[in-house]
C-alpha cells in the first residue's frame, strides 16, 4: 500500500508529499500519523536518520514515542504518512527486519529460560544457526556483562540485568539499525551507565540508532540529533547545541548572600530575598561583577539551559512530572 507511493531514484527519494534531500537515509518518516479512536497519538511527524547517526525521540508520558516505534517496526499500521527503512516502505518484510534490532519498552524475556537460551531463541528467529549462533550469543553475553551468569534463569536476575539482556537480544543478530524504546527505564545508575556505554559503542561501530527517552541527559550525551515530542507532534528537532542555542535561553547564576545587599542597584542581576539572580550569556563575568560589588556570597549556583529547560519553555510543563 505504502510502497506504491514511494519511488526511489539513485539520487533522491521522491514521495507524493515532499523530497527527502539527505540520502541515503536509513530511516525516513513523512507525515506519519496514528489515531486511536478520538485520540491522535502521532500527528503527522517527519524525521530522517542518516546512516550511523543516533537520533533521540524525547518526550513526556503519552507523547507518542512508542506508537511511532510500533509503526516503524510494523506492529501498528499508520493512519497516514509514509515510512521508509533502508529504502523499503514495508517494515514487515523479512529483508528489512533482518537488519533491524528492536528493544521494546516492555521487557520481552522468557523468565524460565537462561540468558543464553533467551539470546539463542532470538538469534534463531533471525536465522542464525550453529557456530555463528554460538559466537554471536557469546559476544552478546560479554557485551551485556552477563557471561558469568549465562546459565542462570532470567527470573533470578535483577531489573538492571534483565534490561541489559533485553538490549543484548536486540543486538544478537548484528543489526545495522537499532530501535530502542526507553532502553534505560527503571534501572539503577550502574546499569544505566552500562547500557549507555553499550549504545555509545554501537554508535562507534556504525549502527544507526533511534531511541526514545524521558531523560534529557541521555539524549544530550548520545544523540547527533534530537526531536522533542509532545501530544503526538514534534515541537523542535535539531542537534542538541542548536536546540539549546535557539530555545534554551540564558544561563542563570544564583548567588545567596550572607546579608541582604545594601545597594541592590550596584549588582548585575535582580534581588530575591537574600539572593541575587543573574540571567546572562556570560556567567563567569556575572560572578566577577558580584565579587567586585563586594557582597559576601554564602552559596553560588549556575544553571545552564538544557533540554528540560527547552521543554519547559516550549510547553510550560516539565518533561518528567
Ligand atoms: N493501543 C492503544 N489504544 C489506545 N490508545 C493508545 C494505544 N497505544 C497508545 N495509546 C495512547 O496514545 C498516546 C501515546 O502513547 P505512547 O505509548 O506512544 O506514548 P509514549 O510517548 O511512548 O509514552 P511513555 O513515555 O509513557 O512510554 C497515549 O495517550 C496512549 O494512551
Ligand atoms: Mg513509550
Amino acid at each position: 500500500m505504502l510502497r506504491s507511493r514511494i519511488r526511489l531514484t539513485p539520487e533522491k527519494l521522491v514521495t507524493n508529499h515532499r523530497r527527502f534531500l539527505i540520502l541515503p537515509c536509513m530511516i525516513q518518516v513523512c507525515r506519519l500519523a496514528k489515531r486511536f479512536g478520538g485520540l491522535t497519538a502521532v500527528d503527522g511527524i517527519d524525521f530522517e536518520i542518516p546512516p550511523g547517526q543516533t537520533f533521540g525521540l524525547l518526550g513526556p508520558n503519552g507523547a507518542g514515542k512508542t506508537t511511532t516505534i510500533h509503526m516503524l517496526v510494523g506492529l501498528l499500521r499508520p493512519d497516514g504518512g509514509e515510512i521508509c527503512i533502508q529504502g523499503d516502505s514495508d517494515p514487515t518484510r523479512p529483508a528489512v527486519r533482518q537488519h533491524m534490532g528492536v528493544a521494546p519498552q516492555a521487557l520481552s524475556l522468557y523468565e524460565d529460560l537462561t540468558a543464553t537460551e533467551n539470546l539463542a531463541f532470538f538469534a534463531r528467529l533471525y536465522g542464525l544457526r550453529g557456530r555463528r549462533l554460538r559466537e554471536r550469543v557469546a559476544i552478546a553475553l560479554r557485551r551485556a556483562g552477563l557471561f558469568e551468569r549465562r546459565r542462570d534463569r532470567v527470573k533470578t536476575f535483577s531489573g538492571g540485568m534483565k534490561r541489559r539482556l533485553h538490549l543484548a537480544c536486540a543486538l544478537v543478530h548484528e543489526p545495522s539499525v537499532l530501535l530502542l524504546d526507553e532502553p534505560t527505564i527503571g534501572v539503577d545508575p550502574q546499569a544505566r551507565h552500562h547500557i549507555l556505554a553499550d549504545i555509545e559503542a554501537l554508535k562507534q561501530e556504525g549502527c544507526t540508532i533511534l531511541f526514545t527517552t524521558h531523560y534529557m541527559e541521555e539524549a544530550q550525551r548520545l544523540c547527533d540529533r534530537v526531536a522533542i515530542m509532545d501530544h503526538g507532534r514534534i515541537l523542535v528537532m535539531d542537534t542538541v547545541p542548536n536546540i539549546l542555542a535557539q530555545h534554551g535561553g540564558r544561563a542563570v547564576v544564583r548567588a545567596e548572600l550572607d546579608h541582604p545587599p545594601t545597594d541592590p542597584d550596584s549588582l548585575p542581576g535582580h534581588v530575591e530575598g537574600d539572593s541575587v539572580i543573574v540571567e546572562t550569556d556570560r556567567p563567569f563575568e556575572a560572578v566577577k561583577q558580584l565579587a567586585a560589588a563586594g557582597v559576601s556570597i554564602r552559596n553560588l549556583s549556575l544553571h545552564q539551559p538544557d533540554l528540560e529547560t527547552v521543554f519547559l519553555k516550549l510547553t510550560g510543563r516539565r518533561l518528567r512530572d
